[in-house]
């Protein structure tokens, strides 16, 4: 895609090839030094373990052109910590936060061109990866892995941005209380496919999932975090040890209690305890928050009036967390890494 043919204001959350990704290769028990290339395709052999055993872990994160031009990305040493957590637990190769930030540098300066103009709503969506390259025939870790980070400008994830979502409580677990939930395995979104389809196919827009162990506690969505607002202004975050402990969320609980005075509890959420929230959103780097009007579990339909509007304290989260990803509204110490 030409960028000059790109309509900013309207993007959706879409894959658009930019010029260069950063590739590095892992064999012998080192890396490569890594380079730019301007080849978005990937050759590999058919038995590679990404191919036959889902050995893949991805993460996502953004950058933002600033009003006086800058570029700049958020918090990515947490992506770049979640990431490595994910290869531990992959048995995968680390990839050092160093290495990890200076390829985000290099990717995004190559493809300044691709950054959404400020003010349109849209960002530069950058997702690094890593994957077993290596052939394998029994089930076991490959020895040859390939890390890559690509870029591609973006809308939102939703596409009635504008709208409250519709969610439903999904009959299909998306985690096991030790399993992989905190990790961002490919394999936990290959697992959430089919769920989604059947949410589509009943008229709602996401899945809602429920803690696999007792089905009573509400986790997360199958791309975000979600967050309620109670009647008395708190905000109050589900607490999990099989949820992504998603940047954003992190971020959201900083800002509430920093930034706007709110109370801010972290906990179980019982799925039976919904009726006391007023405001629910979804929350993630695609996502950013996008507001939720209701959650329907079998015959029971939770409503969140609020939601949405001017009033609304998702409003004021989300005002605050974009001005500070903007640069807009002086962020914590650390938070922005400014690139060109
Ligand atoms: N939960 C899931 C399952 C996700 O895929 C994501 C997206 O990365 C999130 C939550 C939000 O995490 P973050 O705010 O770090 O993007
Ligand atoms: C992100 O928000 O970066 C994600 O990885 C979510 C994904 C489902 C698009």
């Amino acid at each position: 895609m030409i960028k000059e043919k790109i309509d900013w204001a309207n993007l959706g959350f879409g894959y658009i090839q930019s010029g260069k990704r950063y590739i590095s290769n892992y064999k012998d028990g080192c890396w490569d030094s890594g380079c730019l290339s301007e080849d978005a395709n990937v050759v590999i052999n058919e038995c590679a373990c990404v191919l036959q055993y889902a050995q893949t872990c991805f993460e996502g994160l953004k950058a933002y052109r600033t009003k006086d031009g800058h570029i700049v990305t958020f918090r990515p040493d947490l992506n770049a910590e979640r990431m490595i957590d994910t290869c531990k637990k992959l048995e995968m190769p680390i990839f050092s936060k160093e290495r990890f930030l200076s390829a985000l540098d290099e990717v995004v300066k190559a493809n300044e061109d691709f950054v959404p103009p400020y003010g349109t709503g849209a960002s530069l969506y950058i997702r690094p990866y890593m994957f077993g390259s290596g052939a394998v025939m029994g089930v076991k870790p490959a020895k040859e892995y390939q890390f890559r980070m690509f870029v591609s400008p973006v809308g939102p994830y939703f596409k009635s941005a504008a709208k409250a979502l519709n969610l439903c409580v999904s009959d299909f677990d998306r985690a096991a209380p030790k399993g992989t939930g905190a990790v961002k395995a490919g394999l936990n979104y290959a697992m959430s496919l089919h769920a989604l389809m059947v949410a589509h196919a009943n008229g709602f827009d996401e899945n809602v999932y429920l803690d696999a162990a007792t089905r009573t506690k509400i986790e997360e969505t199958g791309g975000a975090n979600i967050i309620f607002i109670s009647k008395d202004r708190t905000l109050v975050v589900p607490k999990s040890e099989s949820i992504l402990p998603s940047i954003t969320r992190r971020s959201l609980v900083y800002v509430g209690d920093k930034y706007l005075d709110l109370k801010v509890e972290e906990r179980d959420v019982s799925l039976n305890e919904l009726d006391n929230f007023v405001e629910c959103g979804l929350c993630g780097t695609a996502a950013v928050i996008s507001p939720v009007g209701t959650i329907t579990s079998h015959d029971r339909v939770y409503k969140f009036e609020n939601s949405i509007g001017e009033t609304s304290v998702l409003t004021s989260l989300y005002k605050t967390l974009t001005g500070i990803q903007s640069c807009e509204i002086e962020a914590p110490e650390g938070w922005i890494r400014r690139i060109v």
